[in-house]
This record gives C-alpha cells, structure tokens and sequence, in this order.
C-alpha cells in the first residue's frame, strides 16, 4: 500500500504493507535511527514521536494511521539542535546512556506544546510512561523546567 505523508516537513510516500508500524518505516525504510526500538509494545516510550502535534508510540500506530498527517521526529525537533528542550538537555546533561532520551524529548516537547508552563504533576503525569533504565527522571524534569524558563526569558527579551 502507498501511504503518504510528510515526515519532518518534507513529504514522504511509502510502498509497505497498511499495518507496517510507523517505527520500522521510519528506521528501516526512510533510515531515521534517531526514533529508538525499545519494548516494541507500547511500554517504554522509547519510539516517541509528533503525529499531528500529539506525541505518539510510533511501535504502536500503523503507518496507514498517518496517511496525510505530519509526521516529526527527533531529527526534525529543530534544524541544528537548538529547541529549548534540546538546549536544556546539553546545559544539564541529561542523558546517561541516551537510549531513551529521543522519547523523552518527543514526549516533552508535545507536553510544552500544549502546556507552556507545566506542574511538577503534568510532568509526571506526561512523562510517566516514558521509562529510562538509567533513571534521569529527575533531571528530565529539571531540563523541562529548564526549557520552559529560557523560551520565557527568550519572550521576555523580545518585548523589551
Ligand atoms: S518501542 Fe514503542 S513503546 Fe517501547
Ligand atoms: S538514559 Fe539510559 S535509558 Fe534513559
């Protein structure tokens, strides 16, 4: 089946079969690596991506689910490296072994998207079924808070 759609802005058609998850699309056949393979079940988060602005399980959703959507994933967050959440990620040193950081950020990114100044508790609550084996989970809260602060203190310098 051909399935179109765009993927990190630059449309994309695929030849696979309907029910193909978008995890092994993106991995195996337009080689973004960046989007990890971690449960392959829907438990970890480590495939993460944007589908429609929504964070989602890409191991989970077919990639005839994203016929027509916009498709983003860590290679395409921003051009250089230079989202907040990436920034503060680097600043606080976030990772330990990285492998579920791509995740992490995706699922971070959607949150601040829709909740530009989010709770300890929507943290948690949005994050809480992203698991990271090296337990960062106290510092990916501080990078969201991190980020958060420096898109304000951005808007901030903005009007002055
Ligand atoms: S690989 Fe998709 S949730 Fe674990
Ligand atoms: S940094 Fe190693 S699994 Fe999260």
């Amino acid at each position: 089946m051909a399935v179109t759609f765009t993927v990190n802005g630059k449309p994309t058609t695929v030849d696979v079969p309907a029910d193909m998850p978008l995890l092994w699309v993106l991995r195996d056949v337009l080689s973004l690596h960046g989007t990890k393979y971690g449960c392959g079940s829907g438990q970890c988060g480590a495939c993460t991506v944007h589908v429609r602005g929504r964070a989602v399980r890409s191991c989970q959703t077919p990639v005839s689910n994203v016929a027509g959507a916009a498709v983003v994933t860590i290679e395409g967050l921003s051009a250089d490296g230079s989202h907040p959440l990436q920034r503060a990620w680097e600043t606080l040193d976030v990772p330990e072994c990285g492998y579920c950081q791509a995740g992490q950020i995706m699922a971070a990114a959607a949150l601040i998207a829709a909740r530009p100044k989010p709770t300890d508790a929507e943290i948690d609550t949005a994050m809480n079924a992203n698991l990271c084996r090296c337990g960062t989970y106290i510092r990916i809260r501080q990078g969201i808070h991190h980020a958060v602060r420096s898109v304000a203190a951005t808007k901030t310098s903005e009007v002055k």
